[in-house]
């Protein structure tokens, strides 16, 4: 390749901030060595004592010297407390715990699958040919049921974390029959529906993942179970359709595919309410405000599924390309936002 030689200025500010580039270029190992932990089952084998590493390694099986550093590197980034030499629980290590009402396990161990792992080692030759790595996601995780329940799983304890915010945001109560299309084992869907016990609900996904929702007692008859492929529908008729961190697994045409479906399902004036992370507009852009996690999440999809993050502008014109008119967009106290579109 050839290069281009520019004028360079050095001085000692940049000296220092060129440092940042040894930071992220080693980024990926402590999220490594947390991936390894929370498959490990670690946080589950500390209970309320402090222990050696030697204790841990036993209880895990794995080798002790090796666990050690890497319990201190992750200490030193307030993953665990270590104490003369042992290990205590600390707020981010107990939500490394599966009983952890809020638990982050799941969804560690999900960014952790070798699926996801072995893509990104791919990333140049997805950057030179522009195609995932990975040809279908969700027909490989079909072949591989162990990766499928930590994928589900991880995905649940994702939600958990963003359930609330999502919920605070939007006036789900109005809504009579909230169809979730592909709504994974419901998560979103259930807590909406014992938010707004008018509401009624029909989750819709694939097979292999509705068999293995599990009913609620506190919803009953309201939570209707439907399997099915969403490009080829039938889809549930219904007042509100929730889309939440699917078009991003997909390209343009195959989620405008998905928006039509829905679209020829949908009632008259049904709403449809996608919850994805929004990345920011080019005005963003220009006032500094370009950061945001969906940045990460976009190339995560670009590797994986060869869909795509999009803007408020890009949802917009996916919509109007499908039967549906953008109305507007509510960021969340969460890294997602909720673009709500009527029937055009
Ligand atoms: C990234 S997950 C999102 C799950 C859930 N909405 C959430 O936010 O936690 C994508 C979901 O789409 C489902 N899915 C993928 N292909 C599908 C298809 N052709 N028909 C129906 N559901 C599908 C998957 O099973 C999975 O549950």
């Amino acid at each position: 390749m050839e290069s281009h030689s520019i004028a360079i200025c050095e001085n000692a500010g940049e000296r220092e901030s060129v440092m940042k580039l040894v930071e992220i270029s080693a980024g990926y190992w402590l999220p490594r060595a947390l991936h390894v932990v929370a498959d490990l089952g670690v946080a589950d084998a500390l209970d309320e004592e402090p222990r050696s590493a030697d204790y841990l390694a036993a209880e895990v099986g794995v080798n002790a010297d090796a666990l050690d550093r890497v319990l201190r590197l992750l200490a030193s980034h307030d993953v665990f407390r270590r104490n003369e030499g042992k290990y205590e629980h600390n707020a981010l290590s107990l939500a490394l715990r599966s009983d952890h009402p809020q638990s982050m396990r799941a969804y560690v161990r999900l960014v952790g699958l070798p699926v996801f792992w072995k893509s990104w080692g791919a990333l140049e030759e997805v950057v030179r040919s522009g195609k995932p790595a990975v040809t279908d996601i969700f027909a490989y995780l079909k072949e591989h049921p162990r990766e499928t329940e930590i994928f589900d799983a991880g995905m649940k304890s994702k939600a958990q974390s963003a359930i609330s915010p999502v919920i605070a945001a939007y006036d789900f109560s109005q809504l009579g029959t909230i169809a979730d299309i592909g709504g994974g084992l419901g998560h979103l869907l259930k807590a909406i529906l014992k938010s707004s016990p008018k509401s009624r609900g029909v989750l819709f996904d694939q097979a292999h993942v509705i068999e293995r929702v599990e009913p609620d007692q506190a919803i009953g008859t309201r939570l209707t179970l439907q399997a099915g492929d969403f490009f080829r529908g039938p889809l549930p008729s219904c007042d509100a359709y929730m889309v939440m961190e699917v078009l991003h697994d997909w390209t343009d045409k195959q989620s405008r595919q998905i928006l039509q479906q829905i679209r020829s399902a949908a009632s008259g004036a049904a709403k449809l309410l996608v919850i994805e992370t929004m990345l920011p507009s080019a005005s963003a852009w220009t006032a500094g405000q370009g950061e945001h996690f969906g940045h990460s999440l976009d190339i995560n999809m670009l590797v994986l599924t060869g869909g795509r993050e999009r803007t408020s502008d890009e949802f917009a014109r996916l919509f109007a390309d499908s039967g549906w008119r953008f109305l507007r967009v509510m960021p969340t106290a969460s890294p997602y936002s909720i673009v709500e579109a009527i029937t055009a």
